[in-house]
């Protein structure tokens, strides 16, 4: 199996544009719409200082965790029980083949981990379930839809506190001899928008994180570290609102073979409904009608669209693709 492929040229990088949360909360300024127009359907947040620390504050204490040899009794403790749900640790090719590179955690709606930063890590997941309402409700209003479009009550519900956190490190595992080598495979992001937040400084743009434009990887460029946010439009809302108001990007992790022994971590945040929300359509043209027995133009609910996608992945996913798609999960 070859999970390489030749390299970028240099000169293909997408510039994104950052925001701070003031911005993202005042009228008037820039508009994130447009940004995320003009940019693949990516953009960054920078964080305040006491969320930067807070950051930091959680990377510390989980690559601590990573550390501890697999047989420990705190990852024994923790570790995923596909019966029980997703929350919790996995090693490195655990859940399917989107994790050959990778291990770490995913917590499921407010779920916590039994560990002595619990407390810090809700708290952390909190602040950063704020800064989504604030993108969601910008969002919201720049589409000219209810402010309230993905809160409780609103018509895709709350999206914020629904969906699903990992927080992960890549291995140094390599294959391949090429020169570069792709850590996860390509995908659009199953939500309604993802926020990263990686750990370490920029290299190989956004820490190889490279987005589709026109059939050529771009690296991102943009800054990197727990002081800023990345994010990203997931498949959801270029679904409810049209690929041509929104795009969500195709994107994967590519990095230089040389470089793998530096560690890449990374915290993902999917903004998703809950899964009996069903996601009606959010076209002005669509707005208000009745199409079908259910009453609205809509897509289903969440849980359906995921078992759809879980469908299409296995159909499409073939043995030996860097990464894989076969596995069980879309993360
Ligand atoms: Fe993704």
């Amino acid at each position: 199996m070859n999970a390489c492929i030749a390299p970028c040229s240099s000169e293909s990088h997408l510039h994104v544009r950052e925001f701070d949360i003031t911005a993202l909360s005042t009228p008037d300024t820039p508009s994130l719409l447009k940004a995320l127009q003009e940019s693949h359907g990516v953009a960054q947040i920078a964080l305040p200082a006491d969320l930067e620390c807070l950051s930091l504050h959680i990377y510390d204490r989980s690559h601590a965790f990573f550390e501890l040899d697999e047989e420990h009794p705190q990852k024994k403790e923790n570790m995923i029980d596909k019966e029980k749900g997703l929350t919790g640790y996995h090693g490195v090719n655990g859940l399917g083949g989107n994790n050959r590179y990778r291990k770490g955690f995913i917590l499921e709606k407010n779920d916590t981990l039994k560990v002595d930063f619990a407390e810090a890590l809700s708290e952390w997941r909190t602040r950063i379930h704020e800064l989504a309402s604030l993108v969601l409700r910008r969002l919201a209003s720049e589409l000219s839809l209810p402010l309230n479009t993905f809160e409780t009550g609103g018509l895709w519900g709350n999206v914020c506190t629904n969906g699903q956190m990992h927080l992960k490190t890549y291995s140094d595992d390599a294959s391949g001899d090429d020169a570069l080598s792709v850590r996860l495979s390509p995908h659009k992001d199953p939500s309604v928008v993802t926020l990263l937040i990686h750990d370490g400084p920029a290299r190989h743009g956004l820490q190889g994180l490279q987005v589709e434009v026109d059939h050529e990887w771009k690296d991102i460029d943009g800054r990197s570290g727990p002081g800023v946010a990345t994010l990203l439009v997931g498949q959801l809302l270029a679904l409810a609102v049209g690929d041509s108001a929104v795009e969500a990007p195709r994107h994967r992790v590519a990095l230089p073979l040389s470089s793998l022994e530096i560690p890449r971590t990374v915290s993902t945040f999917f903004f998703q409904p809950h899964p009996e929300q069903t996601m009606r359509s959010l076209r002005a043209d669509d707005l208000g009608k009745k199409s079908n027995s259910k009453g609205d133009v809509n897509y289903g609910t969440f849980a359906e669209w995921k078992a759809r996608q879980y469908g299409a992945y296995f159909k499409k996913g073939r043995k030996g693709q860097p990464g894989g798609l076969m596995g069980k999960r879309m993360y």
